[in-house]
């Protein structure tokens, strides 16, 4: 695990904007796995406003989400779909038959879960995956005791993470309780992992992903398995790991001082 550490959250969003900004540079038809929730939201707008600067073009790549609400049509203003038009999809000139979503209102989930896997490999595999962290240590909808091999699937939501996610809907009852999402077999088979976490509330769900034992109490950890997977962390996150100097002893240009 590569383990950033930056001085503030601006510090830390660049360089993960940065850092998609390089691949789809180096690969045009690169394939990514795309992340939803508050954190990807300032990075997306980062990234938009560095493709704007750089005149990068998205028109080669393709995307696929790591998750959708059961029960959500994708024009639902709280679903996924719309979240993705609306911070990125309509922001970059990815074509939108280039896109893809689970679709959480399908007649048959455990199709469309199947359906979901297929068009991955057919797509050549995810070349760099995007990731939050719930408090929980979730990745994905990946909630605590989700199995370590486990494939796009409905994931129960835990109280916690509907909790957190109530504030998108008008009213907290609309909250949907399950979930469409890629499993975390699905995820560690990815070429690339970017993991972002900002802020003191993730600081010990970060601790146990990366200095705790490999465990499904914590999906997160998982990616200690990982053949390259990169933590980027603003101070708060990082505030809780034992190794904290060590990590920014290793990279100690990402810790300098505004
Ligand atoms: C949603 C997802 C989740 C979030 C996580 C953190 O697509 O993958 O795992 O990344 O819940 O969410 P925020 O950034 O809102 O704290």
């Amino acid at each position: 695990m590569k383990i950033l550490i930056f001085t503030n959250k601006t510090r830390a969003i660049a360089r993960a904007a940065e850092m998609i900004a390089e691949r789809i540079e180096a690969n045009p038809r690169s394939v990514l796995g795309l992340a939803t929730g508050g954190t990807m939201l300032d990075l997306y707008s980062a990234l938009v406003e560095l493709v704007r600067k750089r005149g990068l073009s998205f028109a080669q790549v393709s995307s696929f989400n790591l998750d959708e609400y059961v029960g959500l049509p994708p024009e639902h203003p709280a679903s996924y779909h719309s979240y993705m038009r609306e911070c990125l999809f309509s922001k970059v000139d990815i074509p939108p038959e280039n896109t893809h979503l689970p679709h959480g209102d399908a007649d048959d989930l455990y199709e469309e879960a199947a359906m979901y896997e297929r068009l991955i490999v057919q797509s050549g595999g995810i070349d760099l995956q995007l990731l939050g962290i719930g408090q929980n240590g979730h990745i994905g909808f990946n909630e605590p005791s989700s199995s370590l091999a486990s494939r796009t699937r409905v994931k129960t939501l835990t109280a916690s993470t509907q909790a957190a996610n109530a504030p998108y809907f008008e009213r907290p009852d609309q909250m949907p309780k399950l979930a469409l999402t890629m499993g975390v077999g699905t995820i560690l088979d990815s070429r690339e992992c970017l993991l972002v976490a900002i802020g003191s509330a993730k600081a010990s769900a970060v601790a146990a992903m990366v200095e705790g034992p490999v465990t499904a109490a914590c999906p997160a950890s998982v990616l200690q398995f990982h053949q390259k997977a990169t933590i980027i962390l603003d101070q708060d996150a990082a505030s809780d790991l034992k190794l904290r100097d060590y990590y920014q002893f290793v990279h100690p240009e990402e810790c300098v001082e505004p």
